[in-house]
């Protein structure tokens, strides 16, 4: 709900929990009261408002009638510079005349009843009319430069989204120099930042620190959002945790370079901006021209944490996703990449395929290496036709058998890249990103397309047309493998190329605009080298992304955990990949890797052809357990538990709505010897239910005990290692013991679950559970009512 005080000049932003409230102050500034849990609407907000009254040495004072007043000190909605505010600006503009102070004042406002969309950008959606957008208007005192500054109030999921539309109504030209999407000022420093940085394989990692006086500044210059720094932060109070303590979450919904500060000012002001990166960007504007930021979502909780990312994957899923993909299951994939990297051909691919329909799969993904000759990663990218020698029937061809033999087909393209060793690269070297004159640095031996071009994005959006007709996809997997370097478009102007990393941001979004409307059935599914480009962004023409490159067990507990701080489940690709792990060597049991993979879009990257008895028998029953819980793994409501950041241990759960059921990820690093008691205390059930509480059915394999499996299984002497150890053990499924329990609700909720012990050179009986080293469990919470 929005409501408007015209007498006093407040405007009062509600959502179900929080509140955001503004005011235009006497000297015309539009200033920021209140942002927290939700206020009862009262006529008069001005006692919540805090600023100095007399001027503070060495502060200019905003104006002779307005003596009283310094923008140094004031708490405003959208920061500029020239009139006394020395903090970062959000909007730096360059006049016709060359001068460079910017003032706005309130004009005026639009209420509108709906969201008001944003062009040629990725927005938030509302399908069921849920929000409402409030438009203010604020123009320059002097020169004739009008700002709207947006705010779309989601109730549902206690988000705004803002954004600003600056346009030049004078005769002369314009330069934007700075264009962040908001400002949000705080009266105090009490804050610590959270923002989630990593790398190739390493994505998502929780960063928490203190802010002190001065500006700390998290950013993309790379040309993608980037797993170094996610366009994402979070200013909690130093007390906060997962479920408890006042946390402000922001995000952009954005693929590009993006810009995020905090800065605590020399007065103990905090200040939070979001946005395109400034750097190298400068935006002209011809007289009559516009510029619209990117949205930024925020969103607040007093319930820590784990309510903000709720929040956040509420928005994502009612407010991001197209409609035609909300709530819609994501199927079980096999992915051939890691199972045969380049080296494939039809009869290959298709026994994986037959393989995986039998375990239970339902979609086929052809990744890299079915166009032009491309055996490797040094050519071809551009070239989307059959690769000959290795589909003698085509893309078209293997994708028939492959929905003859009963799976969907899904397929890999990188189309924002080029190789040099291409044909099209022969055709239109000046339609690579390079630089006059300079040799350009290869990234995975392959150049980034200018996007910019308009030619191009024509030429791809034929290509990948042609392709997903001929292949009848239904799924297709879009990477991006490299960062820019040698930054210039041979297509634009010298004028826009300080501008080109938008412009090339706008060619992409207008190719997938253009394709999203061509093919709403399709499935894309985001990927850059795994997490590089995870953001908003994307996700709204993409409703899922490759999480990362990273597909051991292990890496993948903070990497999954540390992506839910924003990203909803049924966004995060989670595949069980090989023994060992590709990326770290590392050999996890089977049940670990579906366990944390099944938190998530689940598939299969490993040769399913070479799997052991035990292996397959495995799978299958995963996958069937998965189908069967698959909607409240992608869409329950996610809690965190115990942060494998901080613990030998990750634990995770999602609730249904109703808090009837619930599925908990229990994960253990290290086996530690002699551990004390353990208990689960999970979120978001009944109090005044009662539950039943088991272990998912899972397998262990009896290799892991040696010898001591003897002790077992008597009957047998089995020499570890030798051949009928290993037949055995390939063959045999030993079932980890099954742990029920049975509580209360209230018992559950507040005294927590006792587990039982781990196995400590104990005998192996009932009453202990091996969980042994990177071993896990999945605990099924029902009601008991829903018992049957
Ligand atoms: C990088 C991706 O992240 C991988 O999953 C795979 O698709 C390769 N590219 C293919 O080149």
């Amino acid at each position: 709900m929005i409501i408007v005080n015209e007498h006093a000049r407040e405007f009062h932003l509600q959502t179900q929990n929080s509140s955001y409230i503004m005011k235009v102050s006497p000297s015309g500034h539009l200033l920021q009261v209140y942002y927290g849990r939700r206020l009862r609407h009262q006529s008069d907000f001005s006692a919540l408002h805090q600023q100095f009254v007399s001027p503070i040495s060495g502060t200019p004072c905003y104006s002779k009638a307005h003596p009283n007043f310094a923008l140094e000190t004031a708490c405003v909605e959208l920061g500029t510079s020239g009139k006394g505010d020395f903090r970062e600006p959000a909007l730096h503009i360059e006049h016709g005349d060359g001068s460079r102070v910017t003032d706005l004042v309130y004009k005026g406002y639009e209420l509108h009843d709906h969201k008001v969309p944003l062009p040629d950008l990725p927005h938030a959606i509302d399908p069921n009319g849920e929000a409402q957008t409030l438009a203010i208007t604020l123009h320059d005192t002097v020169k004739a430069v009008q700002v709207v500054l947006y705010y779309s109030v989601f109730p549902y999921v206690d988000a705004i989204t803002r954004s600003q539309e600056v346009t030049n109504q004078g005769e002369e030209s314009i330069t934007l120099e700075r264009a962040l999407s908001f400002t949000l000022d705080f009266t105090h420093q009490n804050f610590e930042l959270l923002s989630l940085e990593g790398k190739w394989a390493n994505e998502t990692q929780l960063n928490r620190r203190s802010l002190s006086k001065g500006v700390t500044s998290i950013d993309s210059k790379r040309g993608v959002s980037s797993s170094n720094h996610n366009p994402f932060l979070t200013l909690v109070e130093p007390s906060a945790n997962e479920n408890n303590g006042r946390c402000y979450g922001f995000a952009l919904i954005y693929s590009g370079n993006h810009q995020a500060m905090a800065e605590v000012s020399p007065h103990g002001l905090t200040r939070v901006q979001l946005g395109i990166n400034s750097f190298d960007f400068r935006w002209p504007l011809a007289p009559g021209e516009g510029f619209s930021t990117p949205e930024a979502v925020m969103t607040f909780s007093d319930k820590g944490l784990n309510r903000m990312s709720q929040n956040f994957h509420g928005f994502i899923n009612r407010h991001i996703i197209s409609p035609r993909w909300q709530n819609r299951l994501k199927p079980v994939q096999v992915n051939n990449w890691e199972a045969t990297y380049f080296d494939f051909n039809e009869s290959k691919l298709l026994r994986l395929a037959k393989k995986a329909k039998k375990l239970g799969v339902e979609l086929f993904v052809l990744d890299d290496g079915w166009f032009g000759k491309r055996d490797s990663d040094s050519s071809s990218l551009g070239d989307y036709f059959d690769h000959k020698t290795k589909l003698p029937n085509g893309v078209t061809g293997i994708a028939e058998k492959i929905r003859d033999l009963g799976l969907e087909f899904g397929i890999w393209v990188e189309p924002e890249m080029i190789s040099e060793d291409s044909e099209l690269y022969r055709k239109h070297p000046e339609w690579a990103m390079t630089c006059p004159d300079r040799e350009p640095s290869l990234g995975r031996n392959q150049l980034v397309l200018d996007m910019a071009n308009p030619e191009v994005v024509g030429y791809l959006f034929a290509q990948l047309c042609d392709v997903f007709r001929r292949t009848k996809t239904s799924f297709v997997k879009w990477d991006h493998n490299r960062n820019f370097s040698d930054v210039y478009s041979r297509h634009l102007s010298k004028d826009q190329q300080h501008g080109y990393y938008h412009r090339y941001m706008l060619g992409t979004y207008d190719l997938l605009f253009r394709l999203q409307a061509e093919f709403p059935d399709i499935l894309f599914e985001s990927c850059s080298s795994g997490g590089n480009r995870f953001d908003m962004g994307m996700l709204f023409f993409m409703p899922q992304t490759w999480t990362s490159d990273n597909t051991d067990a292990v890496e993948r507990m903070s990497i999954q955990y540390g992506t839910s701080l924003v990203f909803p489940l049924n966004t995060m690709g989670a595949h069980v990949s090989g023994r060992p792990s590709h990326q770290v060597l590392r050999i996890t049991p089977i049940e670990t890797r579906f366990n944390v993979a099944a938190f998530g879009a689940l598939g299969y990257q490993l040769d399913l052809t070479r799997l052991t008895h035990f292996e397959e028998r495995a799978i299958k029953e995963q996958i069937a357990w998965y189908k069967q819980h698959r909607q409240l793994l992608q869409y329950g409501r996610f809690y965190r538990l115990e942060s494998p950041f901080e613990s030998n241990h990750a634990q995770w759960m999602v609730v249904s709505e109703t808090g009837e059921e619930a599925l908990v990820g229990y994960y253990q690093k290290l086996q530690e010897s002699n551990r004390g008691y353990e208990r689960l205390y999970p979120q978001g059930l009944n109090v005044e239910q009662d539950y039943t509480i088991e272990t998912r059915k899972q397998y262990m394999n009896i290799r892991q005990f040696g010898e001591l499996v003897n002790g077992e299984i008597p009957m047998i002497n089995l020499k570890d290692r030798g051949v009928f150890h290993g037949i055995v053990a390939n063959r045999y499924l030993q079932e980890v013991d099954a742990e029920i329990y049975q509580l209360n609700g209230d018992a559950l909720c507040y005294g927590g679950l006792p587990l039982k012990p781990q196995f400590n050179a104990t005998e192996w009986t009932e009453h202990f559970r091996f969980i042994g080293d990177f071993g896990s469990r999945i605990y099924h919470i029902r009601a008991k009512d829903n018992d049957a």
